[in-house]
């Protein structure tokens, strides 16, 4: 693919985030998200002579702890009509950190492959020294602007690394390296001045996986922890989930009782996924826990917060038999 403009044409999406944080002070510690409006980012951004025309629209100018539905289906759809527009040849969205995982993924299910679409945000508030917020965009400019970003689905650019949307997840609460990537890691390296790719797409097919729904449902994570009972279980099944994922143990354990409760509520026709409360590493089914009897889902290289989004979707668009959720998490 190539740009049908000498100078990459670049929607950015700003949704707020500590990339648009402010401390009023250049070595505290207490800052809050999403407080300069994107027109004061694209000001600065403006001082860094990068090769792009950049236009901007504000979605919202929130933490993304805050983000649903509402910012998820105002970016899906400038997402899809940029994906559509002649004029413009990738996006960018500015993102806080806590849940540019969510975001992401949620994206690169239901979007086609098609034009670069890039979540950066930081880790350092605008105002704090050594703040990672510029050169994070500068970065991301770099990867939205080039032509062998497309048809990857949605990356994640932050510390000067690209990660592809399936795998990326946030791993540190505060280093401005706190982005991993599993089972994969890093697609490229990246600089202001550079982008090195060593990783092909892993997305096949141009299309999105998902149609886009009207609504999300009610999809609850339930964190295992020694000594529990099954009284939580039954906690999130009387607020109405429609979707349980277990946070478990090791595998995605959990003990006897909460795995028998979690069991009635797959009898009963509400998918159950086992994940992991562990940072890294597969979910198999059948290992110590018996899928099979139980009607449960293992999320295979998925975190907690990342299936549940894929619970989501799926429910959304009418997916509940286990059977085909496994295979869901098993293509994902
Ligand atoms: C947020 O996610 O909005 C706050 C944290 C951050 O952006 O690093």
């Amino acid at each position: 693919m190539t740009h049908a403009h000498p100078r990459p044409r670049i929607l950015v999406l700003g949704t707020g985030g500590t990339i648009a944080g402010a401390a009023r002070s250049r070595t505290g510690k207490a800052y809050g998200a999403g407080e300069v409006a994107l027109e004061t980012m694209l000001d600065e951004i403006g001082t860094l002579e990068l090769e792009a025309e950049l236009a901007a629209r504000p979605i919202a100018r929130i933490g993304s702890q805050d983000i649903g539905w509402k910012e998820w289906d105002a970016l899906h759809r400038e997402i899809a009509a940029a994906q559509a527009d002649p004029e413009i040849d990738g996006v960018i969205v500015t993102h806080g950190t806590d849940t540019a995982e969510e975001t992401a993924f949620l994206l690169d299910l239901t979007l086609p492959a098609g034009k670069p679409v890039v979540l950066v945000g930081a880790m350092r508030p605008s105002d704090a020294v050594g703040s990672d917020g510029m050169r994070n965009f500068a970065n991301a400019v770099r990867v939205a602007g080039d032509p062998e970003s497309a048809d990857r689905g949605v990356l994640v650019v932050m510390a000067d690394t690209v990660f592809a949307a399936a795998d990326v997840r946030k791993a540190a609460t505060a280093n401005v390296d706190a982005f991993r990537g599993y089972p994969r890691g890093p697609l490229a390296r990246v600089t202001p001045s550079s982008l090195d790719w060593f990783a092909p797409t892993h997305r096949t097919g141009s299309a999105a996986r998902f149609a886009w729904p009207d609504a999300l449902p009610r999809v609850g994570i339930l964190t295992a922890g020694a000594g529990m009972d099954e009284k939580p279980v039954e906690a999130l099944l009387g607020i109405g989930c429609a979707g349980l994922v277990l946070a478990g143990m090791g595998q995605g354990n959990a003990p006897q009782v909460v795995i028998e409760a979690l069991g009635q509520a797959a009898a009963g026709g509400v998918p159950v996924v086992r994940s992991a409360r562990v940072d890294e590493g597969m979910v198999d089914r059948n290992v110590e826990v018996d899928d099979d009897a139980h009607g449960f889902v293992a999320a295979r290289a998925l975190g907690p917060a990342k299936a549940r989004v894929l619970l989501m979707a799926l429910i959304a668009n009418g997916i509940t038999e286990p059977k085909r959720i496994q295979l869901a998490f098993d293509g994902r």
